[in-house]
């Protein structure tokens, strides 16, 4: 948090406007519809919000099917059930991680022969990355369903030099406080149509009709964002540019510390956009480095760092058992093999070269050992 954040919030607060509600939730709006170059924006609780609002707003029902990536965080299937939908999981690419494009066009053809068409497509921009976004919506299109992105970890990503937050019918962002740029807990719906818009704010505070009473003919949510949240989220607007810096410079920083370390890569940024450096992501080949991703985050922890695995695919989490799953091991390898580093915005170059040198200290199995 900076100056900004802090005058910001204090004017909040002075104010008085502590409601879901006020002057710094409509700039907020604004500001960030400007930002990501989409003309409108609702300000919601959480990007969970957003995503549920999303897929109601398309029409989603309970029995529909919604397909979505299964390298992702929990949250984004979370979304579908909540609509009564069943996720059906697309694996990743290679060359993003993201849902591959050809594997959901061959699902949406395979839906269609059987006579079936799914409610809608939900595809992650993953660790800051856009998905590869022209196949997919031209997928989308040719089947005429309806495309949400889950851009709740690329908020200053780009894609063919279009801002993250601008495929699909609407988009969703995420300002928990480990995003790139946080208001603690908050999110934000976004979309070319005004209507989509409206109607989330609407859904959002409880479906309240116009009427001087409190009448309701729709059920509706507690969705909406604090005014005090929306000022810290005007203030860390200000500083996206410089928290994208921050974080790709960790990862340029990691990557040339590692370049000549067998078994250590990174994942791969796509040649067709650039991440927003969310978070450094290697992977690790353990027959090359000598030991697992797991051995090293055992000893990161041991000497106070923390590092986390990737996502484990929905595919493979308990919750979603029973759901359906086109392809699979791509995702799985992922999970096997990577782990994300420690990717603060305020990491300093001492804790980066310490980062650095604890991985390098971790122990090595012996050669053939399991
Ligand atoms: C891909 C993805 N989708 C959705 C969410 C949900 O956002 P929130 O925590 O604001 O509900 C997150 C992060 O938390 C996320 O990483």
């Amino acid at each position: 948090m900076g100056p900004d954040e802090r005058a910001l919030l204090l004017d909040a607060f002075d104010s008085n406007w502590v409601a879901p509600l006020g002057p710094h939730v409509d700039a907020f709006e604004r500001e960030l519809a400007a930002a990501v170059g989409v003309a409108h924006a609702a300000a919601l609780s959480s990007g969970t919000a957003a995503l549920h609002l999303a897929l109601l707003l398309v029409g989603v029902k309970p029995g529909d099917v919604v397909l979505t990536s299964t390298l992702t965080f929990a949250a984004t299937a979370n979304a579908i059930t909540y609509a009564g939908a069943e996720p059906v999981f697309i694996d990743s690419d290679r060359v993003s991680w993201n849902m591959d494009p050809h594997l959901l066009a061959g699902e949406l053809d395979a839906l269609k022969a059987r006579g079936k068409k799914p409610a809608a497509v939900l595809a992650v921009d993953l660790y800051g990355q856009c998905a590869d976004w022209d196949p997919i919506t031209e997928a989308c299109a040719r089947h005429d369903v309806p495309l949400i992105e889950d851009a709740a970890e690329a908020l200053g990503a780009t894609y063919k030099g279009k801002p993250a937050g601008a495929f699909g019918r609407m988009a969703a962002f995420s300002f928990n406080g480990n995003k790139i740029i946080t208001t603690a807990g908050g999110g934000m719906l976004v979309s070319a149509d005004e209507a989509l818009v409206k109607r989330a704010r609407f859904l959002a505070t409880q479906a309240r009709d116009p009427a001087p009473h409190y009448e309701h003919s729709h059920i509706g949510y507690n969705y909406r964002l604090s005014n005090l949240l929306a000022a810290v989220g005007r203030g860390q607007l200000r500083v996206l540019s410089e928290r994208v810096r921050q974080r790709r410079a960790n990862r340029a920083f990691y990557r040339d510390a590692f370049r000549e370390v067998p078994g250590i890569t990174f994942a791969p940024e796509a040649p067709y956009g650039e991440s927003n450096g969310w978070l450094t992501v290697v992977n690790v080949a353990p027959a090359e480095f000598g030991a697992t991703r797991e051995d090293i985050r055992v000893h990161l922890e041991s000497l106070d760092i923390e590092a986390r695995p990737v996502w484990k695919p929905m595919h493979l989490q308990p919750v979603f058992r029973s759901a359906r799953t086109v392809g699979g091991p791509v995702a799985a390898s992922i999970f096997d093999t990577g782990l994300c580093l420690p990717s603060g915005s305020s990491l300093s170059a001492d804790d980066r070269a310490r980062v650095v040198e604890a991985v390098l200290s971790t122990p090595k199995r012996a050669k053939g050992a399991p």
